[in-house]
């Protein structure tokens, strides 16, 4: 059977156009004026006991609203969903049990309290025996080194010590599926490394099964075996990982910031790399976005160094970052068949 059963599942908010001043807030009272976003809309998915799975998709596709059904948070508007054969809103105390859940834009544990404070009460909240809880700070000390940490106040780490300390708390109750929403945003590729080690270890000695959802290909190419692709609601994509990284592994964007730069400047842009590398390779210009121009490019097809060369000479850079492709983009190509 599987850990997760989903059928059909949809979750539509219903929200107020709203309008500006307080008049306006009186009339939205009585308006009506109701626009339908359709955060989740008609999934279908099974997963298995012990798998890692991937969950990804452009902002706004509906992944954390995916998550937070699962975990019982919100109710469905419509669809089946069980994790472990019960539905998780009708039975989030007994759910809470097996489960565990990272959000890595807000913390679980208590700003004001030392870390291991923080762990005691949720040590009392789920009944996690004594013995138990001492055998998983030590793993994790093991893995992480997190015990000089422990007198330190939540709100004084690191975003990324947070982080850890987060995703310990997270598996202190041996949980049979934990969920990691963005645990690794805003980190650098060290602490990156890090949460992706210790992510797998949990998985690998306690065969936890994880969703996993980040806008990083790299943590799911590190991570998981199986990778959905979500966009407007719907899944675009289930399938093996390789089958994704295979295509999109090789692409990276320079963002560039150009002096002068207008739409008569991105259009030369355009027929230049056009012109130099030809309209089959790989290359293509995004528009422009605050000062940064973003050129994508196939490196299977053409190397980014030429690119870069080509670029610098024809115009006047004066700075440049060089990024993995962007889950956007990654969706758009899929759109256009790249997954067949
Ligand atoms: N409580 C809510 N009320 C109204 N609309 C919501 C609510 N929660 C989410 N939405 C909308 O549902 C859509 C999906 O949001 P969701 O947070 O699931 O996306 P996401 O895939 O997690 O995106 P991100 O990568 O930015 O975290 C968005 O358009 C969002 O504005
Ligand atoms: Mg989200």
């Amino acid at each position: 059977m599987s850990l997760i059963h989903i059928q059909d599942l949809s979750k539509h908010f219903k929200i107020l156009n709203r309008r500006q001043g307080l008049g306006g807030a009186f009339r939205d009272l009585f308006s009506g004026d109701y626009r339908t976003v359709r955060a989740v809309d008609g999934i279908a998915l099974d997963i298995q006991p012990g798998e890692i799975v991937g969950y990804i998709g452009p902002n706004g596709a509906g992944k954390s609203t995916t998550i937070k059904m699962m975990t019982g948070i919100l109710k469905p508007t419509a669809g089946t969903i069980t994790v472990n054969g019960q539905v998780p809103y009708a039975n989030r105390i007994r759910q809470a049990q097996i489960m565990g859940v990272v959000f890595g834009q807000r913390t679980q544990l208590w700003w004001d309290l030392p870390v291991i404070e923080s762990f005691k009460i949720l040590k009392e909240i789920y009944r996690v025996d004594q013995a138990t809880f001492d055998r998983h700070m030590e793993v994790f000390e093991k893995l992480v080194g997190l015990k000089e940490l422990y007198s330190q106040q939540v709100r004084t780490l690191s975003l990324g010590q947070r982080m850890l300390c987060d995703i310990s708390a997270s598996f202190l109750h041996n949980p049979q599926v934990v969920f990691l929403d963005e645990p690794t945003i805003g980190l650098d590729v060290s602490i990156k490394a890090k949460i992706r080690s210790v992510v797998s270890e949990l998985n690998r000695v306690r065969g936890t099964t994880i969703i996993l959802t980040t806008h990083d290909l790299g943590d799911v190419e590190a991570l998981c075996r199986r990778i959905i692709i979500l966009d407007k609601g719907k899944i675009l994509f289930d399938g093996p990982t390789k089958k994704v990284t295979s295509l999109f592994g090789a692409y990276r964007t320079l963002k560039l910031q150009i002096d002068d730069f207008d739409d008569t400047t991105l259009s030369s842009l355009r027929e230049k790399l056009a012109g130099r590398f030809g309209r089959d390779h790989g290359v293509t210009v995004a528009s422009i976005e605050e000062l940064w121009t973003d050129v994508t490019i196939d490196q299977a097809r053409t190397p980014l160094s030429d690119v870069l060369n080509f670029i610098m000479k024809t115009f006047p850079v004066f700075d440049v970052r060089i990024v993995e492709i962007s889950m956007e983009k990654v969706v758009q190509q899929v759109y256009e068949g790249a997954l067949g």
